[in-house]
């Protein structure tokens, strides 16, 4: 196939990007978009600061806009994020801890029932662990102690039963003491019987990133029973050394039966969070770059 969206079809799977409102207007960046992706995921839109501002007043033009182009053209739309400590309204962080508690399952009641039957996966929890594996001390954790992320997965889970419900987070680019902590969670949940369906890695790497214990830890979530998925794909650097850090992680997934999709995070370097890297698959004029190659090969040798 021509394309990563079709080439990843092929296989079952979907190749997304993160997308922006802000640069719907632009042509080439909507036909780059539309042309090369199955996939999408809002890259601020469905953030509590968006959707929430204020309390139980809710704001969801701007991911609509973004959802409605997709879902016409039939692409999986993951929806990011439900409960995260960044990008939080205002409001949120000087609740009581009972506040805090209705406040979480209303927000996620309504957001995630807002698109019922229209998002494949959510991640229902966003970056809630530190590097050594013990939980972060967000005001989620501080107020609610560690069964909010349960708590968070069972109001996700009434509020849009169709959805996958993911974890997600960074620097768990292979068997370390985060990704550890996060497996412990996950297995936990599993033999419980609380609702996860996936886990999320974001992928924010460079050049020079070890991943020689990449697939094997996405194999060994794969193990416990949840689907994994590569959600924020972005690789700093340029020419060979970044296609085949691409490669890598695209071969990876394509190996693990239980990885579903790729999102990349952005289309364009020259809109990317950190665009001084240059990580992404297109360069500033949508030129295909070495590492869109790397990744076409990958997907249509799977
Ligand atoms: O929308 C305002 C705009 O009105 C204002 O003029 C401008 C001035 O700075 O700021 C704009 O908001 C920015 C927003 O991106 C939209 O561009 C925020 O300041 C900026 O903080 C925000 O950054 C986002 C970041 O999350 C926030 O934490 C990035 O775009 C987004 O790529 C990034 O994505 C995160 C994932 O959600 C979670 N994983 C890590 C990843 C990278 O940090």
């Amino acid at each position: 196939a021509s394309t990563l969206g079709a080439a990843a079809a092929q296989s079952g799977r979907y190749f997304g990007a993160a997308i922006s409102r802000g640069h719907l207007g632009e042509a080439q960046y909507v036909n780059t978009w539309t042309a090369e992706f199955n996939g999408v995921t809002p890259e601020n839109e469905m953030k509590w600061d968006t959707v929430e501002p204020n309390r139980n007043q809710f704001n969801f033009g701007p991911a609509d806009a973004i959802v409605s182009q997709a879902r016409s053209r039939g692409m999986a739309v993951r929806g990011h994020t439900l409960v995260w400590h960044a990008q939080l309204g205002g409001w949120v962080s000087g609740l009581d801890a009972s506040n805090l508690r209705s406040a979480m399952q209303n927000h996620i009641s309504q957001v995630a029932g807002h698109w019922k039957g229209q998002i494949y996966a959510w991640d229902v929890v966003n970056e809630a662990f530190e590097e050594n594996g013990t939980r972060r001390q967000s005001v989620f954790q501080q107020k609610l102690g560690d069964g909010y992320i349960e708590e968070a997965f069972r109001a996700a889970r009434t509020a849009d039963p169709n959805a996958k419900l993911c974890y997600n987070d960074y620097n768990t680019d292979g068997i370390n003491s985060k990704s550890t902590g996060i497996y412990n969670m996950v297995r936990d949940f599993k033999s419980r019987g609380v609702p996860i369906d996936c886990v999320g890695f974001q992928s924010h790497l460079s050049s020079n990133s070890n991943l020689s214990s990449y697939q094997a830890n996405l194999q060994r979530f794969a193990d416990l029973g949840v689907d994994v998925q590569i959600t924020e794909l972005d690789v700093g650097g340029s020419g060979s050394g970044q296609a085949n850090v691409y490669r890598t992680v695209t071969q990876a997934c394509m190996a693990v039966s239980r990885c579903t999709g790729i999102t990349v995070w952005g289309v364009t370097d020259k809109y990317s969070w950190r665009a001084s890297d240059t990580p992404l698959l297109f360069d500033g004029n949508y030129g295909k770059k070495q590492a869109y190659s790397a990744v076409l090969d990958a997907l249509n040798s799977g």
